[in-house]
């Protein structure tokens, strides 16, 4: 095969736009295509997939793009097009993965994969029966900062891991004196949004492909603005999370700490920034730094509230260097996934992964609605997912 047709569904969106289509696909087709271990090349083509003609029809002119439709059957029943990518709002995904699957096409989608554990794990199955091959972003884990610190574990430089602490986050304008720079669908709970559901289907893949699976959750989302306005100028009720402050227990036994808000103004060197500690040493990775403090290179404090400490903590670290060229991690996963497709090339993040995320999240959400730390089973394909709380109301009625 010299090339693959792909269908992306909802290139007009933030994600669908820039990093799938802009940063993944024309990336990969203006370097003549992805290579495969023998070093051939397979050229990418896109179908762009939406609902308004107009913009598909203006996005394929300007990137030089020969086919857009918003009829997604009839791009699913031709032969030309062997995957479906979705990137389209969380809502919407698994109606139009259901149909992919059926269509018999290999399906990339963006997270979380479906709005509940039962339909993402439905998903995962129907798509094992369908024996198509099937991927979930994991952009996160391609970030040069991860990277980085994928490198310091394997090499044993922490010893034992003992802790994670990690902090994400931003302030999200409210819309009213200044637009939001996030679509306000995220902090509406009907459509889809909140800061749990985002979020926790990436600290689940980053979690377990770091320091081992989440066995536990303890959780508390919290709505901090109560209202915002919209996109056409609508104040509307923000139902949604827009805050989490979350511990998980990881196989192994360590504790991971991490704080989720887009209500909290910066003052750190990422939007992201994990501090990993172990026994022979601790490292501060973000997106892209990561700084390490060897234990034969730790000061001793020592703890005095009467005197002003001097000491300089932040010129301990030591930056820890790229040593290669990170590309774009979406690009990189891509490039995975298609080779995947293409000549079975190994790639572990499949539907059941996106599934342990959504159900991360899922959990995550009733741990905080409970006040109570709820235990992960293991997912499998032949997991039977707990009742839900309306599954619950529903047979007591
Ligand atoms: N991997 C990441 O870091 C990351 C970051 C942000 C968002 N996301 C995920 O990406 C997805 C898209 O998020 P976004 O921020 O790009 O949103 P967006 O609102 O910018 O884009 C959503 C797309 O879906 C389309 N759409 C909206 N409603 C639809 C409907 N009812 N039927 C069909 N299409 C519809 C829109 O036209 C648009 O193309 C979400 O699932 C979100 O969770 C992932």
């Amino acid at each position: 095969m010299s090339s693959i047709g792909i269908i992306m569904n909802g290139v007009s969106g933030r994600m669908g736009y820039r990093q799938h289509l802009v940063r993944s696909i024309l990336a990969i087709r203006d370097q003549g295509g992805v290579e495969l271990s023998d070093g051939r090349r397979v050229q990418v083509v896109p179908l762009l997939v939406g609902r308004s003609e107009e913009k598909l029809a203006e996005l394929a002119k300007r990137h030089d793009i020969a086919d857009y439709t918003t009829d997604l059957d009839a791009a699913l029943a031709d032969d030309r097009w062997q995957i479906y990518a979705d990137f389209l709002v969380t809502k919407a995904r698994s109606a139009a993965i259901r149909r992919a699957i059926a269509a018999g096409k290999a399906i990339y989608t963006e997270k979380p994969t479906a709005e509940s554990f039962e339909e993402a794990l439905e998903l995962a199955r129907l798509a094992a029966d369908a024996g198509v091959k099937n991927g979930v972003v994991h952009d996160k884990l391609y970030l040069p900062g991860m990277r980085k610190l994928k490198r310091l574990i394997d090499s044993g430089f922490f010893g034992r891991i003992l802790s994670v602490r990690g902090e994400f986050g931003y302030w999200v304008f409210e819309g009213d004196w200044q637009a939001a720079q996030r679509p306000s669908w995220n902090y509406r709970a009907e459509d889809g949004g909140g800061i749990v559901v985002d979020m926790f289907p990436h600290w689940s893949y980053v979690l377990e492909n770091l320091f081992g699976r989440v066995e536990s959750v303890y959780a508390q989302a919290v709505t901090e603005i109560p209202q915002r306005v919209d996109e056409g100028g609508q104040a509307y009720a923000a139902t949604a999370d827009d805050a989490a402050y979350a511990v998980f227990r990881l196989e192994g036994g360590v504790t991971a700490q991490l704080n989720s808000s887009w209500t909290t103004r910066v003052n750190r060197d990422e939007l992201v920034e994990f501090q990993v500690d172990g026994t022979l040493g601790s490292a501060v990775v973000g997106l892209f730094a990561c700084k390490i403090q060897p234990r034969n290179a730790t000061p001793k404090p020592v703890w005095n509230p009467d005197l002003a400490d001097e000491h300089d903590y932040a010129s301990d670290w030591i930056e820890s260097p790229a040593n290669e060229v990170f590309e774009n991690g979406f690009k990189t996963q891509w490039e995975e996934f298609l080779r995947h497709v293409l000549e079975d090339g190994p790639h572990g993040f499949d539907f059941l992964a996106g599934a342990r995320g959504v159900q991360l999240a899922e959990l995550g959400l009733r741990s905080s609605r409970e006040g109570r730390r709820i235990e992960l089973p293991d997912v499998t394909l032949d997991t039977t997912p707990a009742p839900t709380a309306s599954d619950l109301e529903a047979a007591a009625r």
